[in-house]
């Protein structure tokens, strides 16, 4: 692929399988750290979560669906606690703004979340697969809590890392026009 390729051409992946080498933590690390950051307030960490600690991120998530909906039947809380098996190695996207007189929040999360893509950028650069999930589970607070957030602290992502399963989707590009006009246009 040619080099913008990479990111014209980049899907997530939602099924992933294998293992993930270790050195490539620093990669997706230096990855993040070049996420655009207003005043080099660094609103970004990260946790990296795999082999038995994606077992202890299942039981958190099942403990909170069992906190936040008590009536939960255990078929549905089975269900939420295989989820993190569903890649070997999961990165949990962080976002820590602070209070800043000339850079607001929106922009810590928007820095914050540039990171997190950046790491999901350079996985797929790499021959890797990465998804992006949230739900309900990156809202709770309970599994906040259990995962050491801070009270300024966001969830903005789990991303679901490791070897690619089956084909790649085909992207189909944006139309011209849609993501960018022209201003002032034609009244
Ligand atoms: C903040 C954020 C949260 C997301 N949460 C989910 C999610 O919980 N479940 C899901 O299937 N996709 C989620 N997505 C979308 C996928 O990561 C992915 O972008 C989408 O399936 C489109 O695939 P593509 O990246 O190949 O275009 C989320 C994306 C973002 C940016």
């Amino acid at each position: 692929m040619e080099s913008l390729d990479w990111i014209t051409q980049r899907v997530s992946s939602p099924r992933l399988t294998g293992d993930i080498p270790s050195g490539i933590l620093s990669l997706l690390e230096a990855a993040a750290a070049r996420a655009p950051d207003h005043a080099q307030l660094r609103p970004f960490r990260s946790l990296v979560i795999s082999g038995d600690g994606l077992t202890c991120l299942g039981d958190l998530f099942a403990q909170a669906l069992v906190s936040r909906q008590p009536d939960a039947t255990a078929t549905e809380v089975e269900k939420i606690r295989r989820k993190p098996l569903r890649a070997p190695l999961i990165v949990v996207g962080i976002a820590s703004p602070v209070e800043h007189a000339k850079v607001p929040e929106v922009e810590q999360l928007l820095s914050a979340g540039i990171a997190l893509q950046n790491m999901s950028q350079a996985m797929f650069t790499l021959g890797y697969g990465a998804m992006w999930r949230t739900g309900a589970m990156a809202y709770d607070e309970t599994v906040k809590s259990g995962l050491g957030l801070l009270d300024n602290e966001h969830i903005i992502g789990f991303l679901y890392l490791g070897e690619i399963e089956g084909k790649l989707k085909t992207v189909h590009p944006a139309a011209t026009g849609s993501l960018m006009q022209d201003w002032p246009g034609n009244q």
